[in-house]
C-alpha cells in the first residue's frame, strides 16, 4: 500500500476528500442528441467515484444556448438539462463522493451546418487525440480552423455578448448546484476554448476593445466569470482550470499572463476551491507524458490553496507531484480505462490499458462502462453491499 501523500485526506473547499486522485474532466458524448445525461453516464460516474471521498469533475457542459450546441454534449442551462443530472450527483454522492460540473463554452458559435452534423464534427473536431504536442486540440490550426475547415461563425464580439455568456455561466452554476445538486463547479479557461481564447488574445481586435490589448483586459472576461458565479453559489464551490503552456503561448507572455490571474484569484477569491492546471506533454514511445522538465509549479508561488495538477502522469509521477509540490492530481486517460484506478494506484496494481478510438464515441456503452475492476478491487468489497457496478 502506498505512503505518498497522494493517499492522504485533503479538505477541498467543503469536501473531505480521502486521497488526493481527481478525476479530470472529459468529453465523452454519452448524452442525448439533445444533451440530456443518460443512464449510460450515471453507471460511469457510479463506477468511477467507488472510492469513497474521491472528487469527480464531469464532461465539460455547456451552460447556455450560445456555448455550443452540438450533440451528445451534456447540457445544464434549463431546470430539465439540470434535473437529468441527479442520478449522477445522486449516485457518487451514494457512493460518498463528490462531483464539480465543468462549464465550457465553445471558442465560437458554431456554424448551423455543423451543429447537428456530430459524425463531421467529430470527424473535423475530435480526431482520436486529445492535444498534439504543444497543447492543440489534434488538427486544430488556429482558433477558427479545424483541419482547415472553418467550423465557426465569424463574429465580433461585442460587450453584449460577454455579458450573456457570464449570464449563462451564472444560471447554469445555479442550476447545477441547487437543482443538479453537484458539490461545485469548474470553470474551463484551457486549450484556446472561449475564455482562453480571450486570455490569449485570439479574437485580435474582434471583440470589445476593453476585452483586449493588455493582460489585465484579456483577463477580463474570465475574471468577470469567476465573480459572477463566485456571487452567485459562493467561492468554495467554484473551481477554475487553465493550461498556461495550450495553444500560442509564444504569441503573449503566458506566463506573465497566469501570474497575473493567479494573483487576481488570490486577492478576489481566497477561498475558492482550487485552481486546476495542465501541465505541458510530449511524446514519447506513442504515448502522451508529462514533460518533466517543466511544470506549472511557478503559479503555486501566487495561489497557496488546493492546487490540482493534469496531464500526462502515471502513479509514480502522481505521487511524486503530491509529495513534492503538494497537489492533488487528476487522472484522464488512466481514469476512462480503470473504473478502481484510484484502488489500482494505491495497491500498486496494474492498469488496464485504454481504447482511443472510443474516447469520443456517441451514446456508446463500449470503452465507456465496459472496462474491467481488479479482481483484487472487487475481492476487498465483496459483500459490502457496494453497488459500485450496478446503477
Ligand atoms: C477523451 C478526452 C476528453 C477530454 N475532454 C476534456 C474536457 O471536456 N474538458 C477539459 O478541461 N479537458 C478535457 N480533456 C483533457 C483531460 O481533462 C486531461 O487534462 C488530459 O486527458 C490529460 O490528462 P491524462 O494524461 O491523464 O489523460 C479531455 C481528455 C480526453 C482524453
Amino acid at each position: 500500500m502506498s505512503r505518498s501523500k497522494l493517499f492522504k485526506p485533503i479538505q477541498v473547499g467543503n469536501m473531505f476528500l480521502n486521497h488526493r486522485i481527481v478525476h479530470a474532466p472529459m468529453t465523452r458524448l454519452r448524452a442525448t442528441d439533445d444533451g440530456f445525461v443518460t443512464e449510460l453516464m450515471t453507471k460511469y460516474y457510479t463506477q468511477r467515484s467507488c472510492i469513497p471521498g474521491s472528487l469527480l469533475i464531469s464532461d465539460a457542459t455547456f451552460a447556455g444556448e450560445k456555448s455550443g450546441g452540438y450533440p451528445n454534449n451534456p447540457r445544464c442551462f434549463t431546470k430539465e438539462h439540470a434535473k437529468a443530472w441527479i442520478p449522477v450527483t445522486n449516485a457518487i454522492h451514494r457512493n460518498k463522493s463528490y462531483m464539480f460540473m465543468q462549464f465550457w463554452p465553445l471558442p465560437g458559435e458554431i456554424k448551423d451546418e455543423y451543429r447537428n452534423d456530430i459524425q463531421r464534427l467529430k470527424e473535423i473536431a475530435y480526431n482520436d487525440c486529445p492535444m498534439d504536442p504543444v497543447g492543440l486540440p489534434a488538427g486544430v490550426e488556429s482558433f477558427d480552423t479545424v483541419q482547415g475547415i472553418n467550423i465557426y461563425k465569424k463574429k465580433y464580439m461585442s460587450k453584449q455578448d460577454i455579458q450573456e455568456h457570464i449570464r449563462d455561466f451564472v444560471n447554469a452554476a445555479s442550476l447545477a448546484i441547487h437543482v443538479a445538486k453537484a458539490d461545485g463547479v469548474e470553470l474551463h479557461q484551457v486549450n484556446g476554448f472561449l475564455l482562453d481564447r480571450f486570455v490569449l488574445g485570439g479574437f485580435g481586435n474582434q471583440c470589445d476593445p476593453n476585452y483586449r490589448g493588455s493582460v489585465e483586459n484579456r483577463c477580463r472576461f474570465a475574471l468577470e466569470v469567476m465573480e459572477a458565479v463566485v456571487q452567485e453559489i459562493g467561492q468554495d464551490k467554484v473551481g477554475y482550470r487553465i493550461s498556461p503552456y495550450s495553444a500560442w503561448m509564444e504569441q503573449i507572455d503566458s506566463v506573465e499572463t497566469h501570474i497575473y490571474l493567479m494573483k487576481e484569484i488570490s486577492r478576489r477569491f481566497p477561498k475558492l476551491a482550487y485552481v486546476h492546471a495542465i501541465e505541458p506533454r510530449q511524446y514519447w514511445n506513442g504515448h502522451m507524458m508529462l514533460k518533466s522538465e517543466l511544470n506549472t509549479s511557478y503559479l503555486q508561488n501566487y495561489w497557496k490553496g488546493p492546487f490540482i495538477t493534469a496531464g500526462g502522469y502515471d502513479p509514480g509521477s502522481a505521487k511524486e507531484a503530491a509529495d513534492e509540490r503538494g497537489t492533488l492530481v487528476a487522472f484522464g486517460r488512466q481514469f476512462i480505462a480503470n473504473p478502481d484506478l484510484v484502488y489500482r494506484i494505491q495497491y500498486n496494481l496494474p492498469l488496464n490499458p485504454y481504447n482511443r478510438s472510443l474516447f469520443y464515441a456517441p451514446k456508446n456503452p463500449l470503452g465507456y462502462i465496459d472496462y474491467p475492476f481488479s479482481q483484487e478491487y472487487l475481492y476487498a468489497t465483496k459483500g459490502k453491499n457496494n453497488k459500485h457496478t450496478q446503477v
